[in-house]
């Protein structure tokens, strides 16, 4: 007994493929054999066969910035609901950020997190915090960290305002191998702020956020770097690599442009939300509270600048930031909102319906950003569509049309700017770790 995915489109970037096919999943979940058309596989009298008719089977997409809020506030979300709103997005794997109540800054949280993760259908990649309580006093222990097998530390939601800190969390972070990941905001310069600084805050009278608050962390980010790569005092202690979480600004890209183009080891994300809304989108909508995140919705032009910066390269990857929210926490004066916004159902539905079906990137990069690419920043091995690999896949109807509401949302959050939007392009669902999930039967 097996599963045959028949005449499907295979893409699987960490392997430059994109082309018509059909996989032969075992009951093990091991991919058992791939025939390429014109050569098609022949089904033994149990298998069972799905047709694809010429959708996609992509190597599994992978989320590297979501807020599960276990431990501590499962009223928002647990690993479990979580994890179905992932599958739902198709997703199977995520990397969950670490401001939890407490915060993840040690063995301690990263094995409560692995215990709690084994039975759940995706992957889960354990951030830790940069320093204890994302306080940024103190180093959290990063070779603990590293030990217990963590890839990635970021104080996300704040980011370290004491530039010698920022030194050490670098240095460290290179010496272990860890991923660096910064939210980019100079707290002081936001302080307060609802939204993006602008016209539209103005004419709203909430508190603006400056769009300078995150520039000015990222440029001294940076700075610290290249000083540090400059002065190596001890030679063999390897460059850090750096990314920046949620970018949402033209100069912010500009930076990491020319980062990338001075040889620095630096990536970067966007979401969805900013490719899509601008602050104007906020103005104009009924409840705001859903419109309400950080980094804020911003101008017009930096949403252009994103969608160009997508289409370019400079942006490695497209991350939800799924930030689960209780209603009364949103449905409520937009100054008083909590920020964040969940993401994983409607991430591949808004890639492919804002980029892809816009002409501004096709199939094989919208997989790139949302699976290979992630993988690759975060360390992990790549997806590979060879006999004797695990299955691990993301089914995707690219032309059907789906209005996104609340009984497509399977997170415990429902505060998404997106109910109500019609989309085209969606997840049909997943299969890993030996399982298949989704199709109609989960619909
Ligand atoms: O909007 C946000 N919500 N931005 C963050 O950086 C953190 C997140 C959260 O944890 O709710
Ligand atoms: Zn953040």
């Amino acid at each position: 007994m097996a599963i045959i995915f028949q005449n499907a489109r295979l893409i699987n970037p960490a392997q430059n493929l994109d082309m018509q096919g059909s996989v032969r999943v075992s009951l093990n979940g091991m991919i058992d054999s791939i025939a390429f058309a014109p050569e098609t596989l022949e089904a033994g009298p149990d298998d069972r066969v799905v047709e694809m008719n010429g959708k996609i089977v992509a190597s599994g997409l992978f989320d590297m910035h979501c807020h599960f809020r276990e431990p501590g506030q499962e009223y928002k979300e647990t690993l479990e609901t979580g994890s179905r709103a992932a599958v739902a997005g198709g997703f199977t794997g995520v990397a969950l950020m670490p401001n939890t109540k407490p915060v993840i800054d040690g063995p301690l949280g990263a094995a409560y997190l692995r215990h709690n993760a084994r039975e759940l259908p995706i992957d889960i990649e354990i951030v830790s915090a940069m320093t204890l309580e994302s306080r940024g006093e103190t180093l959290a222990p990063f070779g603990k960290l590293s030990s217990y097998g963590v890839k990635a530390v970021s104080d996300d939601g704040r980011a370290v305002p004491d530039s010698r800190m920022m030194r050490l969390v670098f240095e460290y972070a290179a010496s272990f191998d860890l991923l660096l990941i910064q939210h980019c905001e100079d707290a002081s310069l936001g302080e307060g702020g609802v939204m993006n600084e602008g016209a539209y805050s103005a004419l709203l009278g909430l508190k603006g956020i400056p769009e300078a608050a995150e520039t000015i962390t990222l440029s001294r980010d940076l700075l610290l770097m290249e000083y540090l790569q400059a002065h190596k005092l001890n030679p063999p202690v390897s460059t850090p690599k750096y990314h920046v979480a949620h970018v949402s600004t033209r100069k912010a890209l500009d930076l990491v442009r020319q980062a990338k183009a001075d040889g620095m080891q630096v990536t970067c994300e966007v979401t969805p939300h900013h490719f899509t809304l601008t602050d104007q989108d906020l103005y104009e909508a009924g409840e705001k509270g859903n419109f309400i995140m950080k980094p804020p919705l911003s101008s017009r032009d930096n949403r252009d600048a994103v969608l160009e910066a997508l289409a370019d390269g400079v942006i490695d990857a497209i991350a939800t930031d799924h930030a689960p929210h209780a209603r009364h926490e949103k449905e409520c004066p937009p100054d008083q909102a909590a920020f964040g916004v969940i993401g994983l159902e409607t991430s591949v539905g808004l890639t492919f319906s804002e980029l892809v079906h816009t002409g501004r990137i096709n199939e094989y990069r919208a997989i790139e950003l949302l699976s290979s690419n992630p993988r690759t920043i975060m360390g992990l091995p790549p997806v590979l569509f060879e006999p004797g690999q695990p299955a691990n896949f993301t089914f995707i109807d690219p032309e059907e049309n789906w209005t996104f509401t609340e009984s497509d949302i399977r997170s415990k959050g429902r505060n998404s700017p997106f109910l109500g939007r019609t989309m085209k392009g969606r997840p049909l669902g997943i299969y890993h770790k030996g399982a298949l999930h989704g199709f109609a039967q989960d619909r």
